[in-house]
């Protein structure tokens, strides 16, 4: 069995950076796709030069067309122009909405058989968008938001109480707005509850900045978004499909009924193997985070609607 195939398209910040993490990972030979001439050639090449030093053995190439990425398992899209300062990522909707529909049709006619992991914002709706042009079936399409708005959720708990990153289980549901419903009743460190660790205020102040993760970044950078943990995330969910892994992780996924919710791409428990998301695992919510996950959901469902398809 030859390596698996990765195509990344954006080679921007979280596009380059997601193939950095791959090539490390060894997960396959890695094809970098960008409108702009030379950048995705050229990172490419840096990254390939860089196997040596640490010794991964992965193709990387760079193009600015579609024929490389042809027969690809999977497909991370990261197309799109990021959040500045003041943005909502709703902000992005009329932008992104193009440049997916243009690649998903390329993708989609060249590698008809791979996996898409969409990145592009606003998450939830680009999702929906490339589910629905893609024509694939929704095993095969889904959206990384929480993934990273977990570890973000971890690394404020980690800085709080001083213990491993490693140790801490989070859970969140709902769509990649500030509206996200991190559940610290679902959060355990090395199996305890958080809820018996630290007070009421400190965790409500810890998922206060978990929502608002995204924009702290922003206003910091000024000029772009958030990459790392980003990048870091989308390649964690390309790890358990290539891999079969079988793990069980936030994604945004297309739900039918499952949390009482119809035709809406929605971040919930996912279970990732080869086919995909293999499941979507359902868990029983307090009504409290019921009305919340009934709030994010109305602000997808809101963008969908934009969408106008
Ligand atoms: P970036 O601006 O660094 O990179 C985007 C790249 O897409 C650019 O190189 C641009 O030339 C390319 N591009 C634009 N139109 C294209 C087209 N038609 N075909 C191919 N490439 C095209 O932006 P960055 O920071 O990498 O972010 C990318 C997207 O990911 C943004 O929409 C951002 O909001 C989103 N994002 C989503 C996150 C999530 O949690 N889901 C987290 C972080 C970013």
């Amino acid at each position: 069995m030859g390596r698996k195939k990765i195509s990344i398209i954006g080679a921007g910040f979280v596009g380059a950076t997601a193939a950095h993490w791959a090539a490390e990972k060894e997960l396959g030979d890695i094809v970098l796709v960008d409108i702009l001439e030379g950048i995705p050639q050229g990172k490419a090449l840096d990254l390939f030069e860089a196997s040596p030093v640490e010794g991964f053995d992965a193709k990387v190439v760079g193009a600015n067309g579609y024929e490389e990425t042809k027969g690809s398992d999977l497909v991370i899209i990261t197309s799109g122009v990021p959040r500045k300062p003041g943005m909502s990522r709703e902000d992005l909707l009329e932008t992104n909405k193009k440049i997916i529909e243009t690649v998903v049709a390329q993708v989609v006619a060249r590698s008809p058989d791979a996996i898409l992991i969409m990145v592009t914002n606003p998450l939830d709706t680009m999702t929906y968008l490339a589910l629905k042009r893609s024509g694939f079936p929704k095993q095969r399409v889904m959206g990384m938001a929480g993934i990273l708005d977990t570890a973000r959720f971890k690394a404020f708990i980690a800085l709080e109480m001083v213990v491993s990153v490693e140790d801490i289980q989070a859970l969140l549901l709902g769509g990649h707005g500030d509206e996200m419903v991190p559940l610290p009743r679902f959060t355990t460190i090395s199996g305890i509850p958080l809820t018996q660790l630290l007070p009421k205020e400190t965790i409500d102040r810890l998922v206060d900045r978990t929502r608002k993760g995204g924009g702290e970044i922003v206003n910091l950078l000024k000029t772009g978004s958030a990459f790392y943990a980003p990048s870091a995330a989308a390649i964690q969910m390309a790890e358990a499909i290539l891999k079969d892994k079988k793990r069980i992780l936030p994604c945004c996924v297309y739900l039918d009924g499952e949390f009482g919710l119809k035709d809406i791409c929605f971040g919930v428990p996912v279970k990732l193997g080869a086919k995909g998301a293999e499941a979507i695992i359902e868990l029983q919510l307090t009504e409290d985070e019921k009305k919340l996950v009934a709030k994010s959901a109305e602000s997808v469902k809101k963008s969908i609607t934009e969408l106008k398809i």
